[in-house]
């Protein structure tokens, strides 16, 4: 935790995202495979996934999601002052897809714009680096996006064992600096400013592992080989991983921020397979009804799992202003983290 006096919260001023329109059912995929819907949704709770158009890139999704979290936020894209964009399928191998968005924005003025590759943690990552820039005074908004095209390039669609979980989309959310709010104690010269009350952003926290760099890769890059590459896993360990990882992330986080569990209005952990949400929930004994899901009909998208189950959350009405809500997400390097929200 942060132990140096903060200027200002870093509130969620706004979320949107972008799925795209064709969908790809688990029966259509057992037409070219040796699966069925049976076995995906028993084992993933995954019934269908979005797929790109040919004519979509990252950037396009990137786009989508990042104009109606601009919307929600009731701001234009001129007063952005940073764009922090997660992806693991960038546009081009470079400049970053942040770049491109830009560009696509019409932001109208050189600020920083810059991708961050955390895999399916990489919403986390770039949240805590929109986070720090607003506390260190140097942004008043950030945009921070998640956007990925897994169905382009690095799936094997033969492989049944990976193809199955994973889909395209895109999520964002608008960060803007606001003053903090402050409480008059009893003795009304002193002034308190608390976790259990203050909104924003209370705490982020981030890891790696590399020692699982084999267990979740892609077997090709521009640095390595001629290649993009294709998705490789051990899915059992990632399986194990994930929930140990996800659940110690929140409870660490709630343990430095004196909070509980019980103080958790929303759990919004990383889209992946619904029984490791569930296996995350369970350890941290919070209901099911506590958990955001939007596995079924997305799949995973990576990146942009996170946003885009808290865009559906909120449009349902389920999150609202003064909500605890702990994020949480784990994916290859290992590289996991979570976040504590004041909503
Ligand atoms: N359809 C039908 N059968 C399939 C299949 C599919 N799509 N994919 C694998 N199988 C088969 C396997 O070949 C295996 O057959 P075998 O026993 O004859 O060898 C059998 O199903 C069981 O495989 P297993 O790997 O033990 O299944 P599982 O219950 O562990 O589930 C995953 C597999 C991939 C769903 C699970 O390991 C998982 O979700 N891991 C984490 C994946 C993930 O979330 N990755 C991204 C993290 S960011």
């Amino acid at each position: 935790m942060n132990e140096q006096p903060r200027a200002t919260s870093v509130v969620v001023a706004g979320v949107g995202a972008y799925l795209p329109q064709r969908i790809l059912t688990n029966k259509e995929l057992a037409q070219d495979l040796e699966t069925d819907d049976a076995w995906i949704r028993t084992r993933t709770g995954i019934r269908q996934r979005h797929i790109a158009d040919p004519e979509e890139s990252t950037s396009d999704l990137a786009l989508k999601a990042s104009e109606r979290a601009l919307t929600a936020a009731r701001c234009s894209a001129q007063q952005i002052d940073a764009i922090v964009l997660a992806t693991t399928t960038p546009e081009n191998t470079f400049p970053a897809t942040a770049a491109r968005l830009q560009q696509k924005l019409g932001v109208g003025k050189p600020v920083p714009a810059y991708d961050v590759q955390a895999v399916c943690a990489g919403f986390v990552f770039a949240l805590h680096s929109a986070w720090n820039m607003i506390r260190l005074q140097q942004a008043r908004r950030v945009l921070v996006v998640g956007a990925e095209i897994y169905s382009r390039s690095i799936i094997d669609w033969t492989d049944r064992s990976t193809c199955v979980l994973f889909g395209d989309g895109a999520g964002a959310f608008v960060l803007e600096a606001q003053e903090k709010t402050k409480e008059k104690t009893q003795e009304k010269t002193q002034e308190k400013t608390t976790s259990a009350t203050q909104r924003g952003i209370l705490d982020i926290m981030l890891a790696t592992d590399g020692g699982f760099y084999e267990q979740l890769y892609v077997d090709g890059g521009a640095g390595s080989s001629d290649r993009v590459g294709h998705l490789k896993m051990q899915g059992n360990v990632v399986f194990r991983e994930a929930i140990d990882k996800m659940s110690q992330s929140v409870a660490l986080l709630l343990a430095r921020n004196g909070l509980s569990v019980q103080d958790i209005a929303w759990l919004v952990p990383h889209q992946a397979n619904s029984r490791i949400m569930s296996g995350v929930a369970r350890k941290l004994g919070i209901e099911e009804a506590r958990v955001v899901s939007t596995v079924e009909d997305h799949g995973n998208i990576s990146a942009a799992t996170i946003p885009a189950a808290l865009d559906h959350a909120c449009k349902q009405g389920s999150v609202k202003k003064g909500d605890l809500v702990a994020l949480t997400a784990m994916g290859g390097g290992f590289a996991w983290g979570g976040a504590l929200i004041r909503w």
